[in-house]
C-alpha cells in the first residue's frame, strides 16, 4: 500500500495569504459541545463522502482509485460515524461497499486478492468489526462478526513458524515485493482482530491467538515490552533480528488497541495494563510534539517535511479512533487520552478550511489549511472529530452478551481457496511445476507487479 498525496503548492501560498488576512476560518468548534462536535465531523466526512464516488454509475462500490485498502478505512470511519450522531445519510453506500468487496466472506475478493498484503485484507476485516461492536444494521449476505472472523481464519491460516519461530508475512504472495518482511502493522492488525474477537465472542481460543501473537512479537525487535519501540518491519533473511524503525502512529495505534481490549477481556491483567500504559506513552511522547503544543497529533515521519503519501495521511485519523476507544476500556488512561484527542479535533478543526469548501489539509499543528486535499485528508478529519464523540460518550463496545446480534461464523473463511491456506496443501511436484511456469510471467510481469504492490 502507497500512492503519492495530492499537492497543491500554490494553493498552499494562496492559503497561507488569506489566513494571514484572516479570511479563511475553519468549522467554529466548540470542543464542550456534543453538537458543535458532531457539526464538524458532518461536515468532514460530506467531503469525504463527496470525494468517494464508490455509488456513481460504472464505479465499483468499496473500491477507491489507485488503492484497495483505503476503502477499509473509509468505511470504519463512516460506520463509527453513523453511531456517534444517528445520521445514515451514508449507509447506504456504506454497506454496498462492504459486502461488494467481501469475496467468500473473507475480503480476498478475487479482483484483488492477487496482490493484496496481510494488512489491506486486516484494515476491511477491522472495519467489520467496528460494525459489530457498534451495531451497525445488518445488510446483505453476510454478517458484520463472520467477515471479522473470515478474515482472523485466513490470516491466521497464514501465520509462518517457518520463519522466525512465528508472525505473519506483510505480504501474502511469494512473488510481491516485501513477501520477506514480517510488519508491525500486518501482526498487530491480527494481534488487535483477535482482542476483539475475543472480547466480543468471549471465545478463548481468539484470546490465546491474541496473546500468541503479541509475544511473537515482543521476540523480535518489532516490539520491545522493555522501551516498547514499535520498529515498521524485520526481516526473514537474518530470522528477524534487524528492524526498518521507522515509526508510525498506527504502528503503536493497533497494539494499544488490542492491548486495551485484551485488558478489559481480563478483567484487569497487569500484562495488558502494563503494555497499554507502556505503548501509550511512547505514543503520546512521539506523536504530540511539544513544539506544537503537546496535545496535537502528528505524523512525524512525513509532515515537517511534507512528504506523506496517501497512505500516511491517514495513520493518525486511524490512532485517533483506536485511542477513543482505549479511553473507554482502560479507564485509567481516560484523562491522558481525552486532551491529546481535544486538542487535535480543535487544530483539525482550524486546517479544515481549504478550498473554499472546508477541505481538511493534512497537519492539524498549522491550524490552518496546509494547501492538500484528497479523500484521506477528509477521512482523517471525520476520525478525530468522531474519536473526540467516542470518548466523551464513552462508547463502549458491545459484547455478544451486552446486546450484540451479529450472527457468528466461526468458519467463515475457511471454504476460500483464493488463499494460501490451500497453496500449503500443494504437493512438491506441483509447486516444481508452477514454479517452471511461472519463472517466465514472474519475469515479465515483476514491474507491473512491484507497481500494483505499491498501488495497493
Ligand atoms: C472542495 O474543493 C476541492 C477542490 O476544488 C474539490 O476537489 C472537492 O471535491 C470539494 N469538496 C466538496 C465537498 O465540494
Ligand atoms: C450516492 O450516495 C449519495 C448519498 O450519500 C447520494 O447523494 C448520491 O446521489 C448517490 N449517487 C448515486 C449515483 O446513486
Ligand atoms: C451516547 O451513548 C449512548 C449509549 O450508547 C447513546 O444512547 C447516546 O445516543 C450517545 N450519545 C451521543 C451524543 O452519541
Ligand atoms: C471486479 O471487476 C469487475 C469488472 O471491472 C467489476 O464489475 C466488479 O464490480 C469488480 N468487483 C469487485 C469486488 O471489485
Ligand atoms: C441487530 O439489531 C440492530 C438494532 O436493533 C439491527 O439494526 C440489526 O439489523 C440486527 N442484526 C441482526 C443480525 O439481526
Ligand atoms: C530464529 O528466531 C527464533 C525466535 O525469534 C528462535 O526461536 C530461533 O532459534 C532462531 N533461529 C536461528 C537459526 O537463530
Ligand atoms: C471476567 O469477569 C467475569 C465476571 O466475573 C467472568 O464471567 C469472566 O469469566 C472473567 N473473564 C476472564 C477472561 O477471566
Ligand atoms: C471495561 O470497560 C468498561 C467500559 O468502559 C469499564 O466500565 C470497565 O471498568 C472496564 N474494565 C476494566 C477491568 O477496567
Ligand atoms: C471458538 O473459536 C474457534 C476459532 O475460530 C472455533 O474453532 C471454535 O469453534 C469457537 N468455539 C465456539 C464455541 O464458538
Amino acid at each position: 500500500m502507497a500512492r503519492p498525496g495530492v499537492w497543491h503548492g500554490w494553493r498552499q501560498l494562496v492559503a497561507a495569504l488569506l489566513a494571514v488576512a484572516n479570511l479563511v476560518h475553519g468549522f467554529d468548534l466548540d470542543i464542550s459541545s456534543t453538537e458543535s462536535l458532531k457539526n464538524a465531523a458532518s461536515t468532514a466526512i460530506y467531503g469525504q463522502m463527496h470525494l468517494y464516488q464508490g455509488n456513481a454509475s460504472g464505479a465499483i462500490p468499496g473500491k477507491l482509485p489507485g488503492t484497495w485498502w483505503e476503502g477499509g478505512a473509509l468505511f470504519m470511519a463512516a460506520i463509527e460515524y453513523w453511531h456517534e450522531t444517528g445520521d445514515t445519510t451514508y449507509n447506504n453506500e456504506v454497506s454496498v461497499g462492504m459486502q461488494w468487496q467481501a469475496g467468500d466472506g473473507d475480503y480476498m475478493p478475487s479482483n484483488w486478492s492477487s496482490y493484496l498484503g496481510n494488512d489491506d485484507q486486516m484494515f476491511w476485516g477491522l472495519a467489520a468489526m467496528t460494525a459489530t461492536e457498534l451495531q451497525y444494521p445488518a445488510y446483505g449476505t453476510y454478517s458484520w462478526l463472520s467477515l471479522a472472523q473470515g478474515v482472523f481464519n485466513t490470516q491466521v491460516a497464514r501465520w509462518d513458524p517457518t520463519t522466525c519461530g512465528g508472525g505473519l508475512r506483510w505480504q501474502i504472495w511469494a512473488y510481491e515485493a516485501g513477501y520477506n518482511l514480517k510488519n508491525a502493522i500486518s501482526n498487530g492488525g491480527l494481534f488487535q482482530l483477535a482482542a476483539r474477537l475475543a472480547y466480543y465472542t468471549h471465545n478463548a481460543t481468539y484470546a490465546e491467538w491474541a496473546e500468541k501473537i503479541f509475544d511473537w512479537c515482543a521476540s523480535t525487535p518489532l516490539l520491545s515490552t522493555e522501551t516498547w519501540n514499535v520498529a515498521d518491519s524485520v526481516e526473514v533473511g537474518n530470522n528477524c533480528t534487524t528492524q526498518g524503525n521507522n515509526q508510525w502512529s498506527y504502528n503503536y495505534g493497533t497494539f494499544i488497541s488490542g492491548a486495551a481490549y485484551m485488558y478489559n477481556y481480563t478483567n484487569g491483567t497487569e500484562k495488558w495494563e502494563k503494555a497499554v500504559n507502556g505503548l501509550l506513552g511512547v505514543t503520546l511522547k512521539t506523536f504530540f510534539p511539544t513544539q506544537y503544543g503537546g496535545n496535537i497529533m502528528s505524523e512525524i515521519l512525513c509532515e515537517p517535511t511534507e512528504i506523506c503519501n496517501a497512505n500516511e495521511i491517514l495513520f493518525k485519523g486511524l490512532t485517533a479512533a483506536w485511542l477513543a476507544f482505549t479511553s473507554v476500556l482502560v479507564p485509567s488512561t481516560y484523562d491522558q487520552i481525552l486532551p491529546k484527542l481535544q486538542g487535535s479535533a480543535e487544530a483539525a478543526a482550524a486546517s479544515c478550511s481549504g478550498n473554499n469548501n472546508n477541505s481538511c489539509g493534512v497537519r492539524w499543528y498549522t491550524k490552518a489549511w496546509d494547501g492538500w486535499t484528497g479523500i484521506e485528508e477528509q477521512i482523517s478529519g471525520t476520525n478525530i472529530f468522531v474519536a473526540n464523540l467516542v470518548a466523551a460518550n464513552r462508547t463502549r463496545p458491545v459484547t455478544a452478551t451486552t446486546g450484540g446480534n451479529s450472527t457468528s461464523d466461526p468458519t467463515a473463511g475457511q471454504d476460500d481457496h483464493s488463499t494460501s491456506t490451500q497453496l500449503a496443501a500443494i504437493t512438491t511436484g506441483d509447486k516444481v511445476g508452477a514454479g517452471f511456469l511461472t519463472a517466465g510471467f514472474v519475469t515479465s510481469w515483476i514491474g507491473l507487479l512491484v507497481w500494483m504492490v505499491i498501488g495497493t
